[in-house]
């Protein structure tokens, strides 16, 4: 009889005190203040998910109203997901893309390449979101370079905008607080304007901020700007939509400069819009999109850049190359966790439900803006929303960093979490409430997200700005 394999290192079964005790001492969490976890702030172990849920060690139950970053787009509990991963384990567990291929890695190129806009038909596998932007950052360098246009190197971004953390994508990021520690950052990447009219003066132009783009490669010199990147519905911040028309116009812009536009879909792709692709939803054609979690609704890590055919050409005949490359770019596990993904959402029709569902999600939203004095705006798209927090909504007064920082980490977090809420309450820009449900959410979770938030926003006008009672901070906060 066959037995099963041990591990060389067979973890122990521990009790839920011991856990805490164990991470506490050796697991370093990202974006995270480890030091302020103690005796009266347990470190939240989730051990458990089915669907729209989660369950702690002590058997506690949340609504995952973020799937977890962004990324379980298809809900927990997929057992199908791990089947597959399984059997691809067993058939072939792993070999790279580096001058190999696979069966998984080449069904599923082929697969987004059907479902991506235009001729948007070659992937490039990477494990994660941040490699995916630092790669489409240099195969835009590597694609001018050779065609003959070796100045152009230079990026623009948006400020607020989160592309990542590894140095390249770090250095796109437009986040100060975020980039300041590890200066100095990649050269050539530089920011405009993004686009929350919330805060512009109501007479702008509604185009000014597609237009604050061709501004920008105006004053770096067009010769030497390689791309613009720009999510659909851009996430730090909370949830800003394009304005109507503004991708049409950056697409102009690009074109008449010689410039190649990147669509940064690593939250915005696989139905979080309500379409396979966020471009697809606003209507433009990208020459690249970057994409991650929902890939494979986060049951393995993969990410990918998706290239037009004009892009890939160069590097395609004789013996040119892209010379770059990550290792568990294309991993046969992970591919096959995303085909096994797509099975899923084909068979659900997820972005069909996200899109009859959009409405009435966002009206439950609306509802808590008109109700609460506290909700100054409500902005996003699909399954994909912010709340901001205003001091005065007729005003549009913010909260200074003290007041945020006990809003969102001195009480918010904390009792959202203690109500069965995962959501983020977040101020890399305004301080804002983030929702971003799996994409099987409905009805009945909607009214529970309704429920806890209009209790804890409830309190939170009437403890923080009216009594400015200071707690002891919360220490997550994740990106
Ligand atoms: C738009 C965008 N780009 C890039 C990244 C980085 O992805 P990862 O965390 O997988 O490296 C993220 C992560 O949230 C993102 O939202």
């Amino acid at each position: 009889m066959a037995t099963t394999p041990q591990t060389a290192f067979e973890p122990e079964v521990k009790p839920a005190s011991k856990l805490q005790e164990t991470a506490r001492r050796h697991l370093w969490m990202h974006f995270t203040r480890m030091g302020a976890y103690d005796d009266e702030h347990e470190i939240p172990i989730l051990v458990k998910g089915d669907g729209c849920y989660v369950w702690d060690e002590n058997g506690n139950r949340y609504l995952d109203g973020l799937s977890a970053l962004f990324c379980v787009n298809a809900g927990h509990g997929r057992a199908e997901l791990g089947e597959a991963a399984a059997r691809q384990a067993k058939e072939l567990g792993f070999y790279t893309n580096w001058s190999y291929a696979h069966p998984m890695a080449i069904n599923l190129a082929e697969r987004i390449a059907k479902l991506a806009p235009g001729d948007l038909n070659r992937v490039f596998f990477t494990s994660g979101g941040s490699e995916a932007v630092e790669s489409a950052w240099k195969l835009a360098r590597a694609y001018h370079k050779v065609n003959g246009d070796p100045l152009r190197t230079k990026i623009i971004a948006r400020e607020t905008a989160y592309h990542g953390t590894t140095l390249g994508a770090l250095s796109i990021t437009g986040i100060p607080p975020l980039r300041t520690t590890f200066e100095p950052l990649v050269p050539g990447a530089c920011h405009v304007a993004n686009t929350n009219s919330y805060r512009w003066p109501e007479d702008r132009d509604p185009l000014w901020a597609a237009d604050q783009i061709e501004h920008r490669i105006e004053f770096e010199g067009p010769e030497t700007v390689a791309a613009v990147i720009l999510e659909p519905v851009q996430n730090s911040g909370g949830c800003f939509t394009p304005q109507e028309g503004y991708f049409q116009r950056v697409r102009e812009i690009c074109d008449k400069y010689g410039v190649l536009l990147i669509s940064d879909e690593v939250i915005c792709a696989w139905g979080r819009l309500g379409y396979y692709f966020g471009a697809e939803r606003y209507g433009y054609q990208p020459d690249m999109i970057t994409t991650a979690k929902g890939i494979t609704s986060a049951y393995a890590p993969m990410g990918a850049v998706i290239a037009s055919d004009r892009l890939a050409e160069p590097f395609m005949a004789g013996t040119s190359m892209f010379t770059h490359g990550i290792t568990f770019g294309g991993h046969p596990v992970a591919a096959a966790v995303a085909m096994a993904n797509l099975d899923v959402f084909e068979r659900e029709d997820l972005c069909g439900h996200v899109r009859a569902k959009e409405d009435e999600f966002r009206s439950m939203l609306d509802g808590l803006y008109e109700d609460l004095p506290i909700v100054g705006d409500v902005r996003g798209a699909g399954f994909f929303h912010s709340l901001e927090l205003v001091k005065n909504k007729e005003t549009k007064e913010t909260f200074s960093d003290e007041e945020s920082e006990r809003l969102l980490r001195g009480f918010m977090s904390g009792e959202l979490f203690k109500r069965g809420l995962i959501c983020r309450a977040d101020d890399r820009g305004d301080p804002v409430i983030q929702l971003s449900p799996p994409l099987i959410a409905d009805t009945e979770q909607f009214e529970e997200i309704e429920a806890v938030l209009r209790a804890v926003l409830t309190e939170a006008w009437e403890r923080i700005v009216r009594h400015a009672d200071g707690e002891r901070a919360s220490p997550r906060r994740s990106p």
